[in-house]
């Protein structure tokens, strides 16, 4: 129970340094309680839509047992300084997918979960082309990606100005319409913009109505005919004012595979030209989540530059899940035990070096534990767990 009495039950992302609440991490939390308890990641996903707003706003951090303190408070996206119950930015939209996953959803979590689409749509698509923006890094959830450091510039996620970058967001009453208006440190996220489709297709199943798939279907044109680049056989974000490519290979690049509505020579490609080879994301424990050829690939530990190179549980479990959409089960597969394999020697641990699997970061890293699920893997049609409402 939060001081003003709100209800709140969830799995910290790892008990020592991520104690607090965040988004796309609940929805993995959820993928993996919906194999041993569906009650837990119901009650967990229903925390998370409970630290937003009735307007369908949903956080990207809850701070349910207290607020950051002073030292900390500046680099969250909050409205104020002190006594912030969420930030005012989000992250990676997977709810819906989490949820068909729990399973069991009621009429008002439907409600909560349509609001919110409506939300992104409204708010974070101001040029009404069918991608939504991110107005911070971390907003994708790959906070120090080195595909936003020409974007950000020394307001990078791991540089001293970002804490200039949430000042300008606050100032402007984080409107996406505002800063996408005057300023050039946004981008149409290729990743951000992956997980908004999925979700909407999700929703679609889950209530029936179509005109989600509609909406689907608009984000996954845009990220073919603005975001495919035919020539180099990758998907680049889109940054600043004019929209200009960002051309580093990383493995956003590759994660419009899980969308299995894109043209197949298209995902053949990604798959073939890309995650299967041997010199760029083809790796021993998992899918590094920089391409092995690019100039900035860091795959090991450094406590701040986390998305350099490093594989996390969750690039494998969505490209697996893109792999056997295309009939690649035993590219799946491999890949899938690869993941595996790091979690064997390593442990549940916040990242892995895609090479030698040594575990980096935190450990009893909440997200890891969507190994449970790696054997299927990502079912872009709908998750194949076996659940009880
Ligand atoms: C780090 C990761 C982010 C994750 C958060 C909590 O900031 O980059 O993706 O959501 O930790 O685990």
């Amino acid at each position: 129970m939060r001081r003003d009495g709100t209800p709140f039950a969830f799995t910290c992302p790892s008990p020592r340094r991520y104690q607090h609440q965040w988004s796309w991490d609940s929805c993995f939390h959820a993928v993996a309680w919906s194999h041993l308890e569906p009650e837990r990641a119901r009650a967990e996903l229903r925390t998370l839509v409970r630290a937003g707003r009735p307007d369908g706003f949903v956080p990207h951090t809850a701070f349910w047992q207290a607020s950051p303190r002073w030292r900390r408070a500046p680099f969250y996206a909050t409205a104020n300084y002190r006594g912030d119950a969420a930030t005012e930015s989000i992250q990676t939209p997977l709810l819906p997918v989490a949820w068909e996953y729990a399973g069991g959803a009621t009429a008002e979590d439907l409600a909560a979960l349509e609001a919110h689409a409506a939300w992104l749509i409204r708010e974070r698509d101001p040029d009404g082309d069918g991608l939504i923006t991110i107005l911070l890094p971390d907003e994708s959830g790959l906070d120090d990606s080195p595909k936003y450091d020409q974007v950000f510039g020394r307001m990078a996620h791991w540089k001293p100005g970002y804490a200039r970058l949430v000042q300008r967001c606050r100032r402007a009453g984080w409107s996406a319409a505002t800063l996408t208006r005057t300023t050039d440190e946004h981008v149409e996220d290729v990743l951000m913009n992956t997980a908004h489709a999925l979700s909407l297709r999700a929703l679609a199943r889950l209530t029936g109505d179509a005109a989600w798939d509609a909406y689907a279907a608009r984000t996954e044109a845009a990220l073919v005919d603005r975001c495919w680049d035919e020539q180099r056989g990758l998907f680049f974000d889109l940054a600043g004012r004019d929209e200009r490519r960002v051309e580093v290979s990383t493995w956003s690049s590759l994660a419009p595979l899980a969308l299995v509505n894109l043209p197949v020579e298209i995902r053949t490609r990604v798959a073939e030209e890309h995650l299967l080879h041997p010199r760029r994301y083809l790796a021993r424990f998992g899918v590094p989540s920089v391409s092995m050829e690019e100039p900035s690939f860091r795959p090991g530990f450094n406590a701040y530059r986390t998305w350099r190179g490093a594989a996390w549980m969750n690039t494998a479990w969505l490209l697996t899940g893109g792999l056997r959409a295309l009939g690649a089960d035993d590219e799946a597969d491999t890949l899938a035990q690869g993941a595996l394999d790091a979690v064997e020697r390593s442990g549940y641990r916040e990242y892995y070096h895609p090479r030698t699997g040594a575990g980096h970061g935190e450990q009893r890293f909440g997200f890891a534990t969507l190994a449970l699920d790696l054997p299927t893997g990502f079912c872009p049609s709908g998750p194949r767990v076996a659940r009880s409402a």
